[in-house]
């Protein structure tokens, strides 16, 4: 796991941007892993900026949505479809028949994960997942206790994450409890995962996953089972880690190496 630590959530999504542009340039036709909350919208207002700059382009690349609220159609204000459509799809030139969300609206949850997951696989597989986390732990919706091998299926939230997530919805909005979201299982057949995290309100969380035992109990953790795993984190959310300052040292001794290897 490769963990970054920048002074501010403004320095941390330019970072994870980057790491974005890279792969999108890299590879156009990349199939990216989007996340929804407060965490990732610094980085869709810089990626946006780059495409308007002409420096990077979502014409022929696809993106799968980690999860969303079940019951909520997709006009629903609070639906992550619409939180995608209005934070970045509508902003950038992807195809938005390329970008995929779980279907809240389901006459049968259990067959929409399946074909969920089928369309994962037909698109060869999700090259960069961008993953926010819960104080709990969590990363899409899989609460404390989820499996590690989990595939997309319907979840339960927990009482802390309908608490953290109240603040969305009005006192006239019923506020769901269910979720349809992608497996831990899914997200770590990702290439590559980056998960962004600021404020100290998830420094407990980012402690339990990058020094913390592999455990249900934080979802996150199951990022040391990846390969190719970046913690990209402010100082904040930094500020419970042991190693920090080995973190720290590690990350200056990258940056050289891959100047010296031009990338
Ligand atoms: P946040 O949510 O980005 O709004 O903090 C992250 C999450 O719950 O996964």
């Amino acid at each position: 796991m490769r963990v970054v630590i920048l002074p501010n959530a403004e320095q941390a999504s330019l970072f994870a941007a980057e790491q974005v542009k890279k792969q999108i340039t890299r590879k156009p036709t990349s199939v990216l892993g989007l996340a929804t909350g407060s965490t990732p919208l610094k980085l869709y207002k810089e990626l946006i900026e780059s495409q308007k700059r002409g420096e990077i382009s979502f014409a022929d690349a696809s993106s799968f949505n980690l999860d969303e609220y079940l019951g909520l159609a997709p006009e629903h204000p609070q639906s992550y479809h619409r939180f995608m459509r209005e934070n970045f799809f509508e902003h950038i030139d992807i195809d938005l028949n390329n970008t995929h969300i779980p279907q809240g609206l389901t006459d049968n949850p259990i067959t929409s994960c399946e074909a969920y997951e089928a369309k994962i696989l037909e698109k060869g597989g999700i090259d960069l997942q961008i993953l926010g986390i819960g104080r709990n732990g969590h990363i899409g919706f899989n609460e404390p206790s989820s499996g590690l091998a989990s595939r997309t299926r319907v979840k339960t939230l927990s009482p802390s994450t309908i608490d953290d997530n109240a603040r969305f919805f009005g006192p006239d909005e019923t506020q769901p409890t269910l979720s349809l979201t992608m497996g831990i299982g899914t997200i770590l057949d990702s290439k590559k995962l980056v998960l962004l995290a600021y404020g100290d309100g998830k420094a407990d969380a980012i402690k339990d996953t990058v020094e913390g035992p592999l455990s249900a109990s934080c979802p996150a953790s199951a990022l040391q089972m990846h390969k190719d795993a970046l913690v990209i984190i402010d100082e904040s959310a930094a500020s419970k880690l042991e190693h920090q300052e080995f973190y720290l040292h590690v990350e200056r001794e990258n940056q050289k190496l891959l100047k010296t290897l031009g990338l």
